[in-house]
Order: C-alpha cells, then sequence, then structure tokens
C-alpha cells in the first residue's frame, strides 16, 4: 500500500444507555485500522462520537427523570471512559448536541430547500418508535408490524418536510454497479440494490415539535425538529470540517471508509449516499458492514439479561486480550458468537500457550546462557531461515489482509509464525545446545528466535498495543525505538542490537485458570441455567415405551429446521468434497460447511433459498467454522439439496 490519507468512521451511538460490546466492537475494529494506517505512515484520521437527538435519547430522559441535554452529559462519559480504557485513539469526538455540527446541518437543510430538494407535504403513514422509522403500508410486515425489528407501528397523518430521495434512485443503483467495493461486503451491496428494486420514496426529514421537540430546529420553519438519521449521518462531515475547514475536508473525505453494523445499512446506503449527491460530494470511498455479536446463538438483549458489558471484560480479563478476542473472533461481514468460555480458551490456547510461551522461553534461555544480553547469532541455517522467511511472509499476508478486511485471516497468519517459532525451538532444542555448551549455535537459535518476535510484535502492534510494546521492551528495545514503531521497518533484517539488555517481565499473558472463572462467573446464567432444568426435568411416569426407531413430537420440535439463503460459497481448499458457505438465517449470517463440492459448484448454490438444522452445535470443519448441517437427498446417484418450492422466500421461517 503506497503513503495516502486514511479516515475511518465508527456509526455514532445513541446515548440512550451505557455502552456494550457491539459499540465496542466496531470501535476497536476502527482503532485498529487507523493504528495500522499511522504505522505505515499515511495521513490518518480516526472519528468517533455519540447520536444525542431523536425519540431513543428524550425516551430515556424521560425514564430518567432527567432533560434530554443532561440524559447526553451524563451517558456521553460513559462512552469516553470506555474508550480510554480500550485504548481508542480518535482524532476527534464529535456530539450531534455540538454547535459546530448544528451549524452545518442547519446549513444543509436550507440549501436543500432554497434548491427545492426539501419540500413540505402531507404524510400519511406508520411509524416505529424503537427504530424512529416511517414505513408506508406495503413496507410493513404481516399484521402492520414494523419490517425491522417486528414490533407494532404506529399510525400518523402530519404536515412534514421531505427530501427528494426518489430522484436519485437510478442514479444510486448505477453508482453501486459501477463501484463493487462501495459497499462491502459484496452480499451487502447485493442486499442493497435489492431494496433499490422497489420504488425508492422521498424521505421525510421533520418531526413536529408538538410531537417530539429533541432535535435541530429546521431553519426555515421552527415548528419542527430535523429527522434524527438525517442530522447524524452529516456527522461524518461536519466532523472533518465540511463548511468550516475546507483544507481538512479535503484532506480526509477523499478516503473515506464508514464502518457499521449490518442493521443500519439501508440509512447508510441510500440515505446518506443520496444526501450527499444532492449537496455535491463525493461518495465515500466504503462503506463496511459487519455482523453481530451474538450469545453463543442467541441475540444479545436487556430483556434476556445477557448483554456483554466491554468495561466488565477489559477488567477482568486484561484490555489487550479482549481486543484481540474481538479482532481474531469475527470474520467480517459475519456474525459471530461470545461466550465468556470462547474467550477463555482462545486467551489461553492463542496468548498464553502461544505467544507468552515463545516470549518467555526465549528470554529466560537468554538470560541464564548470555547473562541477560541479547546474544549475537552465529552463521544461520535452513532452519533459521525458514522461520525468518515465514516471518517476513506475514507481513505482506498481513497489510493485504488489512486492506481486504479479512482481519481474522490476518491475524491467523500471524498467530501461524509464533506457533511455527514454537516448533522451532522445539526442533532446534536450545536447552540440550545449552546442555552441550553449543554456545554460537545457541545463540543463533535464540536470536533468529528474537527477531521473529520483534516482527510478530510489530504486526499485531495494533492490535495490542500495550502488551506488544512491553514484549518488545522484553527483547531489550528502547521506549523511544517502541513509540517510533512504523510498519515498513519490519521489512527490515537483523534489527535487534545483538548485547542489548533484555528485560525479564512476569508473564505476558499468565493463563486463566477455569476454576477462577468458575468463581467469578455472574450469578445470572447459573440462575437461568437451574430454570432451563427445571423446565425439562419431568416427573417420571410409567409410560410405554417407544417402539425401536420411533421418536416423540416433543422430540422431533428440537430439531429447529429453518429456511436459510446462501450468499456466498467457495470449495474448502486442499479437500474434494468441502463446500465453505455463508448462509443467512433471518437477521443472522452465519458460516456453513457441507460435504456438497462434488455435486455443485459455488454459482449454483449462490441465491438458493435452502433447508438447515439451526440449533446444531457449531464445529470446526478443517479450520473452518460451521454453524448449522444443510439438509439434502444422497443416494448412488448424486446429491440433491431440500430447497423451497416457489423460489423467493425469506430466510429465516421455521419448518415444522
Ligand atoms: N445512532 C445510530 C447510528 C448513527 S450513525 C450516523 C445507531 N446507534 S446504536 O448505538 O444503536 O448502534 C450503533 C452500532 O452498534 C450499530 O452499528 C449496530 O450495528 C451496532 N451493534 C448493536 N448491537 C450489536 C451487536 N450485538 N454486535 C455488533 N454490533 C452491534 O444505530
Amino acid at each position: 500500500m503506497d503513503k495516502s490519507s486514511y479516515y475511518v468512521t465508527t456509526p455514532i451511538y445513541y446515548v440512550n444507555d451505557k455502552p456494550h460490546i457491539g459499540h465496542a466492537y466496531t470501535t476497536v475494529l476502527a482503532d485498529v485500522l487507523a493504528r495500522y494506517h499511522r504505522a505505515k505512515g499515511d495521513d490518518t484520521f480516526f472519528l468517533t462520537g455519540t447520536d444525542e437527538h431523536g425519540q431513543k435519547v428524550q425516551k430515556a430522559a424521560d425514564a430518567n427523570n432527567m432533560t434530554p441535554q443532561q440524559q447526553c452529559d451524563e451517558t456521553v462519559v460513559r462512552f469516553q471512559e470506555l474508550w480510554k480504557k480500550l485504548g481508542i485513539t480518535n482524532d476527534d469526538f464529535i456530539r450531534t448536541t455540538q454547535e459546530r455540527h448544528k451549524k452545518i446541518v442547519r446549513a444543509i437543510m436550507q440549501d436543500l430547500y432554497d434548491r427545492d430538494l426539501i419540500y413540505k407535504a402531507e404524510y400519511k403513514g406508520r411509524y416505529c418508535v424503537p427504530c424512529e422509522r416511517f414505513f408506508t403500508e406495503k413496507d410493513l410486515a404481516e399484521g402492520g408490524l414494523c419490517p425491522d425489528c417486528g414490533r407494532p407501528t404506529d399510525e400518523i397523518i402530519e404536515s412534514n418536510y421531505f427530501f427528494r430521495m426518489s430522484k436519485y434512485q437510478d442514479w444510486l443503483i448505477q453508482y453501486i454497479t459501477d463501484h463493487p467495493d462501495f459497499i462491502q461486503p459484496s452480499f451487502r451491496a447485493n442486499e442493497t440494490l435489492g431494496f433499490l428494486r422497489k420504488p425508492l420514496e422521498d424521505l421525510c426529514i421533520s418531526r413536529p415539535k408538538s410531537r417530539l421537540a429533541w432535535g435541530i430546529e429546521l431553519p426555515f420553519d421552527s415548528d419542527y425538529v430535523c429527522y434524527v438519521w438525517f442530522d447524524a449521518l452529516i456527522n461524518y462531515i461536519s466532523g472533518i470540517g465540511y463548511g468550516s475547514d475546507e483544507e481538512k475536508f479535503n484532506r480526509f473525505w477523499k478516503s473515506c471508509h464508514h464502518l457499521i453494523g449490518k442493521d443500519i445499512l439501508t440509512t447508510h446506503t441510500v440515505y446518506w449516499p443520496t444526501m450527499l449527491k444532492a449537496i455535491g460530494v463525493e461518495m465515500p470511498q466504503s462503506i463496511f458492514a459487519h455482523g453481530w455479536w451474538l450469545v453463543g446463538t442467541t441475540k444479545m438483549s436487556k430483556s434476556l439479561g445477557n448483554v456483554v458489558n466491554p468495561m466488565d471484560m477489559a477488567d477482568k480479563y486484561g484490555v489487550d486480550a479482549f481486543r484481540y478476542f474481538l479482532m481474531a473472533g469475527m470474520t467480517l461481514g459475519n456474525d459471530a458468537s461470545f461466550t465468556e468460555e470462547e474467550f477463555i480458551a482462545r486467551y489461553n490456547s492463542d496468548l498464553a500457550n502461544d505467544l507468552g510461551n515463545l516470549l518467555s522461553r526465549v528470554v529466560k534461555l537468554a538470560i541464564k546462557n548470555f547473562d541477560g544480553k541479547l546474544p549475537k547469532p552465529g552463521e544461520f541455517q535452513q532452519l533459521d531461515l525458514e522461520l525468518g522467511a515465514k516471518a517476513h511472509q506475514a507481513i505482506d499476508a498481513l497489510a493485504g489482509a488489512v486492506n481486504n478486511m479479512k482481519l481474522d485471516k490476518g491475524i491467523d497468519t500471524v498467530m501461524n509464525v509464533v506457533r511455527a517459532g514454537n516448533r522451532y525451538l522445539e526442533q532446534t532444542a536450545p536447552w540440550t545446545l545449552a546442555k552441550n555448551g553449543e554456545t554460537e549455535r545457541l545463540g543463533t537459535v535464540l536470536y533468529t528466535a528474537a527477531e521473529v518476535l520483534r516482527v510478530v510484535s510489530g504486526l499485531l502492534m495494533p492490535l495490542m498495543p500495550e502488551k506488544m510494546s512491553e514484549l518488545r521492551y522484553t527483547l531489550g528495545m528502547t521506549p523511544e525505538e517502541i513509540n517510533a514503531f512504523d510498519f515498513d521497518s519490519l521489512r527490515n533484517i537483523g534489527v535487534l542490537t545483538p548485547g542489548t539488555e533484555l528485560h525479564d517481565i512476569a508473564a505476558l499473558f499468565p493463563r486463566i485458570l477455569v476454576e477462577d472463572k468458575a468463581a467469578c462467573a455472574k450469578a445470572e446464567p447459573k440462575k437461568q441455567e437451574k430454570k432451563e432444568k427445571a423446565k425439562t426435568v419431568k416427573p417420571k411416569q410409567e409410560e410405554e415405551p417407544l417402539p425401536e426407531g420411533i421418536i416423540t413430537i416433543d422430540q422431533f420440535f428440537k430439531v429447529q429446521l429453518k429456511t436459510a439463503k446462501v450468499l456466498t460459497a467457495e470449495p474448502v481448499a486442499n479437500t474434494e468434497k468441502l463446500m465453505k458457505m455463508t448462509i443467512e438465517v433471518g437477521e443472522e449470517v452465519r458460516p456453513l460447511v457441507a460435504g456438497i463440492a462434488q455435486f455443485y459448484k459455488p454459482e449454483e448454490l449462490i441465491g438458493k433459498t435452502i433447508v438447515v438444522v439451526a440449533n446444531l452445535r457449531p464445529a470446526v470443519i478443517r479450520g473452518n467454522e460451521s454453524r448449522g448441517m444443510l439438509l439434502a437427498a444422497k443416494n448412488e446417484n448424486g446429491l440433491k439439496l431440500v430447497t423451497i418450492d416457489g423460489g423467493d422466500f425469506p430466510s429465516g421461517v421455521s419448518i415444522g
């Protein structure tokens, strides 16, 4: 990648409640990308902030007996404190109640109004309060429910102001088609194009103050405030000087990358591009929609009491370990599962066993045999050169993975180098070299491993800045060298200076004992577990035994069969039978691996509506996660998938 400017944004978060893991995820992701680009020497700007107007905030304020401004001022601190804790290096923090933002929103509205791109009309429709969105009758789900959240909607008739969004429909379809990287992953671009197949309506951008006063007043009608999404989206440009600092705006806007969650796709890929088009601003470079963190396979929700608090996780297990899990544990674009058990398992294997162990072996042996100093290498042998080459290949692999938003793959490549480092120590057996007095060879082995650790720690620096700085300090690097880290320096060979003093530290990632975890596990889930058990253990009754091979209806209903849409498919490398897919099951996107590669080509699968067992325990098949099992009929003539008759049927529908 050449050096250039890089501008990354997170959604601005509602201040109706404290932050949860979903907020932490996008913000850590943006931080890792920003740190990476800074280390590459790119002129980087990272913006996050809070969305402080609208009904959600007003409602929360009412419930807390506060004014909306008090609600904002109290809750914004929760976000700012969390970002400080998680080592987030945002260059600015925008609040939509700040005058610098409101001024720009008003100017944009006035301009659009003056050019007749905003007009007044009577509106009749349905409104979903939690989503703050209007829908026409035909957009509603069955029973008049909100098509997004499934909750009841209210009927509303009122005069409002509208933005002529419909005017840009053809242009937008063409733009998305011509710019395949604009909306990522590509299946989300298809989702937006699917949405645009229906006629696009004009967007209601006002709320009468009589119904909702908490918003930016329209400059041309003081009876109304601006619709919260129209106000919020503008933060991405008001935050970098649009209308106030043109130099700064031009410097960063051209390389803007929006990170969002999949649930706010339409607002970002339909409303926002048409708004920008109307005011004559170029499109951002990319809009990337990531998946959701689930708890196991369940959606996180306050009512289920399973919301993961990022502050607690960071306090309990350390900030960098938490950042590592978030980034390594989610394939960008797909949903992922977060449980404390999964967190601990990955921490112990990747961080404590693999990385921590490699460092402690190298440093302890050097301290013992070379008087606490980094040894001078002798002549390098094949094994040494191979390991060094593997580490250097990981530099380009990581750079490519970051560019293609395949962060988990990039991290995995780096961790493979760490694992290769541990294998290298087993092959070269430095402890035996020490025992036999083969000092020169011992020095070469330890120096080689230390250099690999230097490269690895650099590659993981954007992800775990604190721990990787500690690692580098252990290797004898000075704080100045550590702070001046730049990505390209990783390509240099033999950077560590033999003879420098090493610093022995306590274990970088102390192993988490499962007993510790059990001791501190929250009481809540336990209670729930007990309840579940109580539900399933029925009093013993004398029942007639079932005939062999027969099951009860209750047993059958335990299997959740659901419709699923195949979004992507590719054969698993080095296997004949396995096909790796991403499937959409209602709201959720999951990975699924099945032995169908000899019977179907990827292009024959994409777009098909199939049937899956949705509640099967997740498995890892040849290194690929699989969540669910598809149904197919197979005999000596071949294999045919069970599909849904009649084609275009939604995914996530229960079968039975
Ligand atoms: N205020 C709007 C965004 C305006 S941007 C101009 C908003 N705020 S939010 O606080 O409700 O949500 C912010 C983000 O959190 C969304 O991107 C959403 O996808 C994300 N997440 C909410 N729950 C999540 C998970 N369980 N997992 C991952 N991200 C999730 O929407």
